[in-house]
């Protein structure tokens, strides 16, 4: 394998730097999106309750957030719980799960600070406790004024519902603009009108834990994502794993429903059939 002599960021490790060698850094992703999942399994084998695992994962939270920073990722979502977790797991947990939260934003904004990371969010944040919502608005506005990374955190989130908000905001911005009758719809409306008009669509997912699907998560803007599922359990990944999704993902070819190599377009390819009649290809 080739080695690519570029710049490593500072503060990468030894692991990190060998597997940033490899990347070619004009070419890294915009937008990564994370299914962190796996936590429950991750404490199961342990023989320690689920919320161990939740505990453990704000590390691999804690590593992946600032690995992509330092190599200036644009763009990370990360699917914290979506509204399924939210409303199906028993209240114990999920009272956990939001104790977890708002110790990490408070523990966390000097660090978010420290690397230049915007904090957002996405989801039905009016559902979630009063207290947790002060936590999420204040630790937005103390790092509103950085200019490196978005970090959006999925919390009681659906994309179901999410595409339903946005139609029900392009109806009611209509109505207040103008009435229905000259409304029009197309992507890019249907784009401004959901959680992450702030982001371009991601351009890689990532799910850990093994499982092969995408669980409501990021439906629309998904559309053309690489998807890279590992088997490490959430709370076991770092920003080395990342780096690894990132490697796999520049081998891909991407190709948006079309064709990009200029020889197989139907031209070439009709030129070809015509030069050669009756040779198999
Ligand atoms: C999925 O594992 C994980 C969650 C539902 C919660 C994710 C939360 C964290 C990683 C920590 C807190 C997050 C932040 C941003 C501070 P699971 O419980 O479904 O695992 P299982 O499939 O093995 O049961």
């Amino acid at each position: 394998m080739t080695t690519l002599q570029h710049k490593v960021p500072t503060k990468l490790d030894r692991k990190e730097t060998e597997v940033y060698r490899r990347l070619d850094p004009a070419q890294l992703p915009r937008h990564i999106a994370i299914i962190m999942d796996g936590n429950g399994r991750w404490a199961k084998r342990r023989h320690m309750p689920r919320v161990a695992g939740h505990r453990a994962g704000v590390a691999a939270v804690r590593s992946t957030v600032e690995t992509a920073a330092r190599i200036h990722i644009p763009a990370l979502t990360l699917y914290a719980f979506s509204e399924e977790n939210w409303k199906k797991r028993p209240t114990s947990e999920v009272g956990f799960l939001m104790g977890l939260l708002s110790r990490y934003l408070k523990a966390e904004v000097p660090t978010l600070n420290q690397n230049n990371i915007r904090l957002e969010y996405i989801g039905r944040q009016h559902e979630l406790p009063g207290d947790v919502q002060e936590r999420m608005e204040w630790a937005r506005g103390a790092t509103a004024h950085n200019s490196g990374m978005v970090l959006t955190l999925a919390l009681n989130y659906s994309a179901r519902s999410e595409l339903v908000d946005a139609f029900r905001s392009i109806v009611s911005a209509a109505s207040e603009n103008g009435g229905l009758e000259h409304l029009k719809i197309d992507e890019d409306t249907v784009g401004r009108h959901l959680y992450t008009r702030h982001l371009p669509d991601p351009d890689l997912v990532v799910r850990t834990s093994g499982e092969m699907r995408l669980s409501n998560f990021l439906l629309w803007q998904l559309a053309y994502a690489e998807i890279y599922v590992t088997t490490t359990l959430w709370p076991d990944f770092r920003g080395v794993h990342l780096l690894e999704a990132v490697a796999e993902y520049q081998k891909r070819e991407r190709r948006y429903g079309g064709l990009n190599h200029p020889e197989s377009s139907g031209h070439a390819e009709l030129e070809i059939a015509l030069a050669r009649p009756g040779q198999k290809r």
